[in-house]
């Protein structure tokens, strides 16, 4: 799709902008172009398969075929389909400065192109991107070899992409003698693979690009498979836009001026538009009726039918507002969202991971935006599934789910509804990092009377609440609590340390520790851990609290003032307390020089129901903070307006 130009634009003197009815369209399936990636590991035979794709299908240049076979015989080399891809590619490498190329090949029903790259990285990328162009996918396993790493990555990619309609080609079959087995095997590992991820493909189908079995015939090799040919099933997808239901969606590309009317160049991303109609722009909310619509590029004669999203308008509204590249235009029915955070799941190629706090560029449709990442929630292993918690960093080939949060706010959508603008890619500097999908919008607060308030959760990312650790002295409180403070902080989340042995130098210098005094110093604990939680912060009390009836009142307290509240025993036993005596002040008790000291000569009395207990004698700092990560990122995480959890 190519930018409008104020000059590529009709005259007006010459071509009015004469209103056809409305721009609509319903494709069925299997008409259209279809734009294709094919994905799947470098060896598995994308070359091959492409090339004798072109080749059967006649879509080769006359006499290339030839000119190569003679250039292979005449150096001693076997005839391959994959050089007339490469060779196609060399043609094309000289015109296009971009990383991707467009192969085109036809059949008699359909006109198809395959987006390609070339090398693994630049593959990536025009996933990420390019991706986002095509209406289905080709995924390619090697019968031999089975699934690999890379396999499992483009398969995770096409889910976080939403392409939904792939069809997977088991190639090589010539390799394991077309046996049934193998071809069961794989279609059983990979489609639980991809049933995770939530993916369905149409068909799985044996076949030997090498021997074009499968490809356009019936394999005589495979009887035992009954369904369709490769071709049979890119010709039955569904080419996008997939159908003129959804909302409308324009993204304004330019604004020109002619005379004194102002012209509004976009691209129908989806939904459908009619003179007349009432729309309004995002971000901002400026509101107008359509006067006339101009589809572009101009057909010639002008089209009397529908034509649909996907196509370049050029709109005149009744009003003259100020409009600008980047908003998006929708009904007033059904609009994009408005807003500055939100949870999205991003998967990053770059080699410096992308790090918590850390200032990027993003695009989104014509949208340009500089966001802070708030925190990484989670990362995953797209080759594994295998979920990590607890980092601040995003590595190169890692999916991860984070916030972000903007300046200013943007218009999109969410959770595949208008898939082209819920997505954005990532830049550093001028390269390519990232891209990912947004999954839902961080709350922001309730409208008050008049102004919004700015809502400490939406700059946050997450609510505060307490985490109240209660343990005798030695059982390792502090230790924990300053792990899961570095864990949180690393993760982007806002925490403070309560400590008992600091409060008693401060606030609680005063006091002593008679049943009395410790009740008072837990009252201004649990006070201060309100105050600070309602200021977005996770708290993290580390006190000894050895009473029960102390610890109701907190929680008790804490509930009163709407503070999520959880009571983590940290508990190990008197003996092992005793022998790791950090500060001697066991020696010190048993000596009587410390009197009424918790465990010796004044009761601990354990929690009868805690939200979470611990055993530091019998597991390692690590392991005990990874189930204290997790308690606290439940409850601290905000409650989605939406309803919609984001998860990877
Ligand atoms: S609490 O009982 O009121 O919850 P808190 O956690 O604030 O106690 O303070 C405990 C810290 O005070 C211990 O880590 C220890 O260093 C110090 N301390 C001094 N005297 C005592 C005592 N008699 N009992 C317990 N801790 C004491």
């Amino acid at each position: 799709m190519s930018n409008l130009s104020a000059t590529d634009l009709p005259s007006p003197a010459v071509t009015p902008l004469a209103p056809p009815a409305s721009v609509d369209v319903e494709r069925p399936a299997g008409t259209g172009h279809l734009n294709l990636v094919v994905v799947g590991h470098v060896d598995h035979g994308k070359s091959t398969l492409i090339g004798r794709l072109l080749f059967d299908t006649h879509s080769v240049p006359d006499g290339k075929a030839e000119r190569i076979e003679a250039a292979c015989k005449a150096e001693g080399m076997e005839f391959e389909y994959a050089f007339l891809m490469d060779a196609l590619l060399e043609e094309q490498a000289q015109n296009i400065t971009m990383d991707t190329t467009r192969v085109p090949f036809r059949t008699e029903r359909r006109s198809f192109t395959i987006i390609d790259a070339p090398g693994h990285k630049e593959f990536l990328k025009n996933m990420i991107t390019g991706a986002a162009s095509a209406d289905a996918a080709v995924l390619l396993v090697d019968a031999q070899e089975g699934l690999r790493e890379q396999t499992r990555r483009h398969c995770f990619l096409l889910s976080l992409l939403g392409l939904r309609q792939i069809v997977v080609a088991v190639n090589k079959m010539d390799l394991v003698d077309y046996r049934p087995e193998v071809f069961e095997a794989i279609r059983a590992e990979l489609g639980a693979f991809l049933a995770k991820l939530g993916v369905e493909p149409a068909h799985f189908i044996p076949i030997s690009a090498k021997f074009g079995e499968g490809l356009l015939r019936h394999s005589t090799q495979t009887p035992w498979y009954r369904g369709p040919t490769l071709l049979e099933v890119l010709e039955s997808f569904r080419a996008n836009p997939p159908a003129s239901g959804g909302p409308l969606r324009v993204s304004v590309q330019d604004v020109y001026r002619f005379d004194a009317r102002r012209i509004v160049a976009g691209l129908v991303e989806s939904g459908s538009l009619s003179v007349g109609d009432e729309i309004e722009f995002a971000p901002g909310g400026k509101r107008s009726r359509i006067k006339s619509i101009e589809t572009w590029p101009q057909s010639n004669p002008p089209p009397r039918g529908p034509v649909g999203s996907g196509r370049e308008v050029a709109l005149t509204l009744e009003d003259e507002l100020f409009v600008e590249r980047g908003q998006i235009a929708s009904h007033l029915s059904d609009k994009p969202h408005e807003a500055r955070a939100f949870t999205a799941r991003v998967f990053w190629i770059h080699d410096e991971p992308l790090r918590s706090g850390e200032l990027v560029a993003l695009k989104l449709g014509t949208q340009r935006a500089e966001a802070r990442v708030l925190g990484v929630q989670r990362t995953l292993d797209a080759v594994t599934l295998e979920i990590g918690t607890g980092t601040s960093e995003v590595k190169v080939h890692e999916v991860a789910e984070i916030r972000l949060r903007v300046r200013k706010p943007i218009a999109f959508d969410v959770g595949g509804k208008v898939p082209s603008l819920g997505r954005f890619v990532i830049m550093r500097g001028r390269r390519i990092a990232g891209g990912g999908v947004i999954d839902s919008v961080v709350s922001e607060a309730p409208e008050g009377n008049g102004a919004t308030p700015i809502s400490r959760t939406a700059i946050l990312g997450h609510r505060g609440c307490i985490v109240w650790m209660t343990g005798l002295s030695g059982s390792g409180k502090s230790t924990l609590a300053q792990a899961l403070e570095q864990r949180l902080l690393g993760s982007g989340v806002l925490c403070a340390i309560l400590d008992g042995d600091v409060l008693r130098t401060g606030l609680s210098r005063n006091l002593g520790f008679s049943p009395d005094d410790r009740s008072e110093n837990l009252r201004r604990a649990t006070e201060l851990a309100i105050h600070l939680a309602n200021a977005g912060v996770v708290v993290i009390a580390a006190l000894i609290s050895p009473f029960r009836a102390d610890r109701a009142s907190a929680a008790e307290r804490a509930k009163e003032k709407d503070v999520p509240f959880a009571e983590v025993f940290i508990n190990a036993p008197l003996a092992v307390c005793e022998r790791r005596d950090p500060k001697d002040l066991y020696k010190k008790a048993r000596a009587g020089k410390i009197p009424q000291f918790t465990g010796i000569d004044s009761p601990y009395e354990p929690p009868l129901a805690p939200d979470l207990e611990v055993r530091t004698d019998r597991a390692s700092v690590d392991d005990l903070v990874e189930r204290l990560v997790q308690l606290t990122l439940s409850l601290s995480k905000p409650a989605d307006p939406a309803g919609g959890g984001a998860h990877i």
